[in-house]
Order: C-alpha cells, then sequence, then structure tokens
C-alpha cells in the first residue's frame, strides 16, 4: 500500500514580519517547505501540499520543484486540523497511510518517518513525532503514558502542570489515510483561539478504543521555524550538517564554518573546497577538482581535477570539464570549457563553448547580449585567444586557431587561422620627449606669472 504525504503550507507566519508567505522563506537555497518535501522523498504515495497565504506564489514555486504536487486550497485558516481537511479530497479514494508533515519543520529525517512506519505496521493507529526541546517554549505538550499518547495539549490550552512536561509535539503524524481524514473531520474548535487542532485527533481516536502510539526524534530534526532568528538558527543548524556530511564523505573543507553548502550540493570525494567559497542551488563538483578561496558557485557542473579561483564567479549552465581551470576575477554563464581548457585571469565567457586545450587570455569577454538577443560563441579546441580580445557573438574561432590580442573579433576565424583586428601601430621619435618638455616648460612659466 502507498504512503500519502499532506505538507500544511497555509499559514500566514505573523511572527515572520514578512510580506511574504513563511514557507516561501529559504534555508539553503530552497524554499522551506521544499525541506519537507526532500525529507519525504522516500514516501511513495501522492504528496498533497495545502496552500493558503501566498497560495499562487508556493503553489508555483512547488510545481517548478515536483510538477506532480497536488495543490489543495484553504481559503481561511482555521488551523491544522482544518488544513487537513483541505487537503480530504485529493486523498479520500487513496487507501493506503498518510503521513501530516509541517511546512516550517523541515529536517525530519527519512530514519525517522520510517520508525513512525514501523510502529504502524506493529499496529498503532495514529503516531505522532515528539521531541525534547532545550527550551520547549510554546510548543503542544505531549501527555504520554508508557508507550502509549494519551494526549496533546497546546501550549495556550494547557495549564502550569502540563506546561512542566518536556515532551513537545513536532507536529508529524501518520495514520491510515481514511482513518486521518476522518479523525481530522471530527475535530471540533471549542478552545480560546476557535481553532481546529490536528492534535485534538489524539483524544478523538482513543475515544474511538484506536492505538496512538509516539516516537521520539532529536530537536535538530524537528525545530519550527516561526522567526527571522529561527530561520537563521535552521540556516545554521542545516550549515553545520552539510559540512559534517561533506567531511565524512571525504571532501576537505579547509575552513568548514566560511563554506556555504545549498540544500542540493553535490562533492565528489577527494575535492577540496578553500576558505570562504559560497554553493548556490544546482552545483556538482566532481572529484579531485579544487574551489579555490571566495569562489560563488551556482547551477554548475565541475568536471573532475578541474580548478576554480580563487575570486571565481560560475553562474547557472556552466560546464567544466575534466582539468578546466577557471582562475580570479572570472565570471563564466551558460558556458561549456572543455577539457583541460584554461580561463585564467579577469574574463567574462557567457554562452559559450570553448574547446578542450585552448587558452584564452586574460581580459577576454564573450560579447553576448545585443541588448534584446543573446548570441553563441563557439571556440574550437588547441585556440588561443590574446588577452583582451572582444569576441561580438554570434561568432566562431576555428581550431588551432588564434586572435590577436586586443583584437574586435566580428567574424569567424577559420581553424588554424588568425584574427587580427585592431590598429596597427605608428612609431613617432622623439615624440614623448618633445610632448613632455613642453608641458613642462609651460608649467614653469605659469608658477612664475
Ligand atoms: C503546531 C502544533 C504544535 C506543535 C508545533 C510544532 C497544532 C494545533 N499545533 O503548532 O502542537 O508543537 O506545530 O512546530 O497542530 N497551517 C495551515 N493551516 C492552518 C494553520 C496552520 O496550513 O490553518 C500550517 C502552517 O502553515 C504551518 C503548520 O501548519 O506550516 C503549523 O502551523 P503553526 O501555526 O505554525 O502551528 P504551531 O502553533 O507552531
Ligand atoms: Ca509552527
Amino acid at each position: 500500500m502507498p504512503t500519502h504525504l499532506i505538507i500544511l503550507a497555509a499559514g500566514e507566519g505573523t511572527r515572520m514580519a514578512s510580506d511574504k508567505a513563511k514557507v516561501l522563506h529559504e534555508i539553503a537555497g530552497a524554499p522551506m517547505f521544499i525541506h519537507s518535501l526532500i525529507s519525504a522523498a522516500g514516501l511513495d504515495g501522492r504528496r498533497v501540499l495545502v496552500v493558503g497565504h501566498g497560495a499562487e506564489e508556493v503553489a508555483a514555486t512547488a510545481k517548478s520543484f515536483d510538477e506532480t504536487m497536488l495543490i489543495a486550497e484553504q481559503k481561511e485558516q482555521l488551523g491544522t486540523a482544518h488544513a487537513v481537511a483541505a487537503a480530504a479530497p485529493a486523498l479520500s479514494d487513496a487507501g493506503g497511510d498518510t503521513v501530516i508533515l509541517l511546512g516550517d519543520t523541515h529536517f525530519i529525517r527519512p530514519e525517522t518517518l520510517e520508525k513512525m512506519q514501523d510502529l504502524r505496521k506493529g499496529g498503532a493507529d495514529v503516531v505522532f513525532l515528539g521531541f525534547e526541546p532545550a527550551d520547549p517554549a510554546r510548543y503542544g505538550r505531549m501527555i504520554t503514558d508508557g508507550d502509549q499518547l494519551l494526549k496533546i495539549v497546546e501550549w495556550k490550552q494547557a495549564g502550569e502542570d502540563e506546561r512542566r512536561v518536556r515532551l513537545c509535539n513536532s507536529g508529524v503524524a501518520i495514520a491510515e489515510t481514511g482513518t486521518l481524514l476522518r479523525l481530522a473531520a471530527a475535530v471540533q474548535n471549542n478552545n480560546d483561539a476557535k481553532e481546529y487542532y490536528l492534535t485534538d485527533i489524539v483524544e478523538i481516536a482513543r475515544a474511538e478504543g484506536l492505538t496512538v502510539k509516539f516516537v521520539t526524534a532529536d530537536e535538530a530534526e524537528t525545530i519550527g521555524v516561526n522567526t527571522r532568528s529561527e530561520l537563521a538558527s535552521a540556516e545554521a543548524a542545516f550549515q553545520s550538517r552539510a559540512r559534517a556530511a561533506a567531511l565524512e564523505n571525504g571532501v576537505t573543507l579547509q575552513a568548514p564554518d566560511t563554506v556555504h553548502f545549498a540544500y542540493d550540493t553535490v562533492i565528489g570525494r577527494d575535492a577540496v573546497i578553500e576558505q570562504n567559497v559560497v554553493f548556490g542551488p544546482g552545483v556538482t563538483v566532481e572529484t579531485g577538482a579544487r574551489i579555490r578561496a571566495f569562489s560563488h558557485l551556482e547551477g554548475t557542473h565541475i568536471g573532475d581535477g578541474a580548478i576554480v579561483g580563487p575570486y571565481a564567479r560560475i553562474r547557472p549552465g556552466t560546464e567544466l570539464s575534466s582539468g578546466a581551470k577557471v582562475g580570479n576575477f572570472v565570471e563564466i554563464k551558460n558556458a561549456h570549457i572543455g577539457d583541460g581548457a584554461k580561463v585564467n585571469h579577469l574574463s567574462y565567457i557567457g554562452d559559450a563553448d570553448i574547446g578542450s586545450a585552448s587558452n584564452i587570455g586574460a581580459g577576454t569577454v564573450t560579447c553576448n547580449y545585443d541588448g534584446v538577443f543573446k548570441h553563441r560563441t563557439e571556440i574550437g579546441e588547441r585556440t588561443f585567444i590574446g588577452s583582451n580580445t572582444l569576441l561580438v557573438a554570434p561568432v566562431k574561432v576555428g581550431d588551432e586557431a588564434m586572435t590577436a590580442t586586443g583584437s574586435v573579433i566580428t567574424k569567424d576565424v577559420p581553424p588554424g587561422g588568425l584574427g587580427v583586428a585592431r590598429a596597427h601601430q605608428e612609431n613617432k621619435p622623439n615624440f614623448a620627449k618633445r610632448f613632455f618638455d613642453k608641458l613642462r616648460a609651460a608649467k614653469a612659466a605659469q608658477k612664475k606669472g
């Protein structure tokens, strides 16, 4: 039987003090609810996202990550049980089990979900995930008896004794789909906040004679983001885990605390990452590559043994083949740099293909944009592009061809040929000496007068 997923992401997130929906705020380069989606990547059923605040934008973002995502709109945010009810039409005929994740609680490990599924298989009808935070703050409290979960009391409703309980509700739950939807529909809003609390399903289930159990996880997994400060903590927690994982996988980080990873960064064994490197989304670095200090990379594949930086900016659509080198103050966008090719100094290479073993001189610029359209520059293998060449795209330089330093190349250069496009040099003997003598004399006369 499949296991489905509901992610609750309709809330406004008032405490973020933001114009955009809370779940769109990013952790490691991905909107926070996407991390919930990643946690649940191992589930094999339907995925339903409940949207409300910023519905259109949240739905569009979700679809851009997973186009099969089902969207359920919760027009008014009347509470988490009400949100689950909004997802019911998408799941009523689905069978199997359903896991609920909160859009503001991101780092649940797949192993934790498996533990919950195991309890289900062991006969528990409903399973919640709890944790014991250092500061239980305003989390809902879990009242237990042995391995049974008796009830969850929301902080607002809790009495003093209940508030002293340290076991808190993470919001993650699993049950058989039909049971879950039926229990959520039965929740009433007779509390001070007039909210439909999903946590009330514990007592409703028990009253029906169902078994409700719980598992626990580390606080690092279950921390919820409600404020900018918690967002910063979640980012820090993500980064420290990503650094530890990279080190564990055989990546050298020379100053781990200064390296920033994205949610999907992949780095091969024996790669070396120097200080102050930032990875945006979509980066893969192959084994043995070296990313030198102060480089910024996004949307790129860095081949084995390639060297990037220091101070390089690699933008989306870039592929560096094996052993390619990109040096300081170089920007590369949407370009392929062939095996062992070098772009070592102060260049902009955009919308270009550079063949293997070519050498691109300092200050080379591919002029890819005419103000309306983007055009490609195609450079062959083993070429030599002279320093300060401007390549006005669309333009091609053939294999083993060269361009003269300082050329503005507007026409294709044939294979093996030389493209020169600059004025001829003329020397004027003694000109400089006469010129400066005249100026200095004029200055001396000015001072006297
Ligand atoms: C919830 C739990 C609480 C738990 C805490 C863990 C309930 C009633 N309370 O409280 O026991 O300790 O999470 O972080 O479940 N949402 C909707 N529609 C709504 C209301 C909320 O989609 O009508 C979504 C929000 O976007 C958010 C999630 O559900 O992603 C949780 O809502 P939030 O208001 O943050 O609940 P908490 O008060 O944190
Ligand atoms: Ca919350």
